[in-house]
């Protein structure tokens, strides 16, 4: 599949802290994609990063993250974002109640991206944002125009974001763990909702994600990340049924069912950036650590219809795998 945007060797410094390690992925076009990992591996850095919201003076960005028709994304000067920033690219995050201006009505926060985004008289914009509002779900839309937004519940400000960020009809959308502030019921109507709008637009999603599985049962690709390093990318289905990297397996292994007896959580913790190893930064937890994992980086390199980072990858013979 043709790839939308093509994100080659990211590497970010907060400091002296190395928060992004030559990380590589592509979004396929019209597709949609998954960051997964725990809590501190970067997912919301990348989001953010490819969003054009670091500063220089709060991080150093090298690689490059090309985006069909753009070019190359870190190039690009402030002018030229704020072009491309809810028109091509647009955010919805996670918590839409801290996002979403308590000030204005969302009435008022939806015409005005909409007049700055598109140029729309008043007039149009208050009909756009209507039309937007019941587009995602929202009863009696017009009379919420003039809503505030703690007047909504979690699901319905949600909701709001989502209208918010696709009213410019974006080429791509990053969704900042988007459902991990509601309940279990309005998670399943919220992931639905993003991934009816994104199909209906042709639009590419980047989900950042705690859980694999829901990851798997909603996106097309997996990039998984631990402490800023990719250590498995590939089809999702691929990577959860039958995943190479110990990480990804250990990952799978604290998918809940139901019914499952007994819960067995992974042991330790992600590294200090102040103290990462050298080499392949999972050494210090993985199962299948070899003497030269710590030292030495394994390659991100393509393996049984994936791409894998790893010495001594799982269900590889030993001799075949380093
Ligand atoms: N503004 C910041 N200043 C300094 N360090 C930061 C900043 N934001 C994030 N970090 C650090 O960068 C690393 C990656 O953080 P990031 O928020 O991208 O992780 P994440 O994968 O999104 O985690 P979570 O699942 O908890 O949202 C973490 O170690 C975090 O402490
Ligand atoms: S490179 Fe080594 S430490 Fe890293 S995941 Fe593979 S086996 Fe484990
Ligand atoms: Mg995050």
């Amino acid at each position: 599949m043709t790839a939308l945007l093509s994100v080659q060797n990211l590497t970010l410094h907060r400091g002296s802290r190395r928060i992004l390690d030559d990380v590589s992925f592509d979004v396929p076009k019209g597709g949609t994609l998954a960051l997964v990992g725990e809590s501190g591996a970067g997912k919301s850095t990348i989001a953010v990063a490819l969003m054009g919201l670091l500063t220089r003076a709060e991080a150093s960005v090298e690689g490059k993250a090309i985006l069909e028709d753009t070019g190359d994304l870190f190039t690009l000067r402030p002018r030229a974002w704020t072009r491309i920033r809810g028109r091509r690219l647009a955010m919805i995050f996670q918590d839409a109640g801290a996002a979403l201006d308590p000030c204005y009505t969302v009435g008022g926060q939806i015409v005005s991206t909409l007049r700055r985004n598109l140029g729309l008289s008043r007039k149009a914009a208050r009909a756009r944002a209507v039309e937007l509002l019941e587009s995602v779900g929202i009863p009696d839309a017009a009379a919420r125009l003039g809503a505030y937004p703690h007047e909504l519940s979690g699901g319905m400000q949600q909701r709001v974001m989502i209208a918010i960020a696709l009213s410019g009809n974006p080429a791509l959308l990053f969704a900042d763990e988007p459902t991990s502030a509601l309940d279990v019921t309005i998670q399943a109507q919220i992931m639905r909702l993003i991934l009816d709008e994104v199909r209906a637009h042709g639009s590419s999603c980047i989900f950042v994600l705690h859980d694999l599985a829901l990851a798997s049962q909603s996106c097309d690709e997996v990039v998984v990340l631990y402490a800023g390093q990719v250590m498995e990318a590939g089809d999702a289905k691929t990577l959860l049924s039958d995943p190479r990297h110990p990480y990804t397996a250990l990952l799978k292994s604290c998918v809940l069912e139901i019914g499952t007896a007994e819960l067995t959580p992974p042991e330790g913790s992600v590294p200090s950036y102040d103290a990462m190893p050298a080499g392949c930064r999972f050494a210090t937890r993985c199962p299948n650590a070899l003497p030269r994992c710590a030292g030495e980086k394994p390659p991100l390199v393509p393996r049984d219809g994936r791409n894998v980072a790893c010495w001594n990858p799982v269900g590889v013979p030993k001799a075949e795998a380093a």
